[in-house]
């Protein structure tokens, strides 16, 4: 969906059209205008539009239906309330979320609104045989797992499911948190509403507050338009609060209120505001330790422990590693076109008895990997990285921190800024995409970057990302 998505633009005035549509084509976006002669919903048929652009106005004559069929369209995300029909009316019309952009247009602030319903976009899928928005991550990689320990969290998972209550996931990095959240999501009531995400640790603390509660036009610098929050939009839904463990004080007391009223208030309003929404957190710190050492709130870690899951490392359920294996195999296999048969005994054995700091996350890269070298045949020994062969025990942490030292010393004879500081960057950059697992848009939100940034900058700097 993401990268397929078409942004259509159907705006009355010729130049705003042509602005908008210069600037999204510059970044990078699919653009699809209004066609003469073919009618508006057979244009975002035809061009599998997810997001729209309009005004109102010209909504309203072109497609008076809009509010109705656009329900049938799902995926579909109708991105500006312009001109005389408000946000929240147009809301009414459709499930989808609808985002406000008023005039005069403010291209930071089009930018902005556009990645952010494409993040919003990819959350879901349509899911033609329920004929209801699902998840797409939890539809294309459900949990595997046949050992004790997992059919016990399977059989928790769906008790829990049946309940409204709030749940802590913990876990070690890679277990399986958040498929295990999705899972819970997508087998109770509310599987038809969202399963909204939120990564406490990856949005900067200064916009941690708005993301989660949204704000009101005027209420900061740069705060252009009213915006919703993830509470708002996981209502009747699942809100997953991920790296709670990062959370700062002060946001940790205002999420406390919100599980003592069900009530929160965007920035700067001042009515706070009803909400629905079933909260599952997840960290893979110590909560109770941090708790102790008073960087995370008691009050708030019993209201949020209601229904506490320990996901077990991989190590200790390594009876689920063959089919785990067998299950990333066939699919990097059909999703590449390859035909890799299988694992030797000998290498089986060696990957049984490793102790995966990365968890299955770890399993499921190495997988992978083996897939595109290898390409075909029987993978053997000799076909794994080194690490796995060596019997030494990675250390779970897999880059030392950098020592961001103040008294940093100037060698005697001088030093090479340029390269001192490109080698600092480039260390971090790798911090960052370890931390998030490869992912560049997580990684580029610890290093504050756009994700197109922090592209460029690996490509600039021939940085090739690879866990080894
Ligand atoms: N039991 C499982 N069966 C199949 N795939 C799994 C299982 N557990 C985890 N995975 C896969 O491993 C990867 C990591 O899972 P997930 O993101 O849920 O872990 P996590 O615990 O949230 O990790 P982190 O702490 O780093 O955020 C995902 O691609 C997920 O699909
Ligand atoms: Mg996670």
């Amino acid at each position: 969906m993401y990268e397929n998505g078409t942004i259509f633009i159907a705006d009355s005035d010729a130049k705003t059209r042509d602005l908008v549509s210069a600037f999204l084509t510059y970044q990078g976006h699919n653009i699809a205008a209004p066609e003469p002669n073919l009618p508006f919903f057979d244009a975002l048929e035809k061009n599998n539009v997810d997001i729209v652009i309009a005004d109102t106005g010209y909504l309203r004559k072109v497609a008076p239906d809009f509010g109705d069929k656009s329900q049938l369209l799902n995926p579909l995300l109708v991105l500006i309330g312009y001109g005389d029909v408000t946000a929240s009316e147009l809301k009414q019309h459709s499930s989808e979320t609808v985002f406000n952009l008023p005039k005069p247009l403010n291209l930071d602030e089009l930018e902005s609104l556009v990645l952010r319903a494409r993040e919003y976009q990819s959350m879901k899928i349509y899911d033609s045989s329920t004929g209801c928005v699902a998840n797409n991550k939890f539809l294309s990689g459900t949990m595997i797992g046949k050992s004790s320990p997992m059919q016990e969290l399977f059989e928790m998972i769906t008790k829990v499911a049946a309940s409204n209550a709030t749940v802590l996931i913990q876990g070690e990095s890679g277990t399986g948190k958040e498929l295990a959240a999705r899972a819970i999501h997508q087998l109770s009531d509310r599987h038809t509403k969202n399963f909204v995400p939120v990564n406490c640790a990856a949005i900067p603390d200064d916009l941690l507050e708005s993301e989660l509660f949204g704000h009101v036009k005027g209420s900061f610098t740069g705060a252009y338009a009213n915006r919703i929050g993830r509470f708002e939009m996981a209502d009747k839904g699942t809100l997953f609060l991920d790296e709670i463990g990062d959370m700062k004080a002060n946001l940790q007391v205002k999420l406390l209120r919100v599980l003592q009223n069900r009530e929160f208030e965007p920035v700067g309003a001042s009515k706070s505001q009803k909400v629905d929404v079933r909260i599952i957190a997840a960290t893979n710190k110590n909560l109770e330790e941090l708790v102790v050492s008073r960087d995370f709130r008691e009050d708030l870690y019993y209201r949020l422990s209601v229904i506490p899951i320990t996901i077990p490392p991989l190590r200790e359920r390594s009876e689920d590693i063959p089919l785990l294996i067998h299950t990333f195999l066939t699919r990097f296999n059909d999703d590449k076109r390859h035909a890799v048969k299988g694992f030797s005994r000998d290498a089986l054995g060696i990957l049984c008895n490793y102790v995966w700091p990365g968890n299955v996350r770890e399993l499921e890269n190495l997988v992978e990997r083996l897939v595109i070298l290898k390409g075909s045949g029987l993978i053997v020994p000799d076909d794994l990285p080194e690490k796995y062969l060596s019997g030494k025990q990675p250390s779970a942490v897999p880059v030392q921190s950098v020592t961001l030292q103040a008294d940093n010393v100037l060698p005697k004879d001088g030093i090479c800024l340029n390269s001192a500081v490109d080698e600092f960057e480039n260390n971090l950059i790798m911090q960052a995409l370890v931390r998030a697992g490869g992912n560049k848009k997580e990684a580029a939100l610890l290093l504050n970057l756009k994700r197109t940034t922090l592209i460029e900058k690996l490509k600039k700097k021939n940085l090739v990302f690879n866990e080894d």
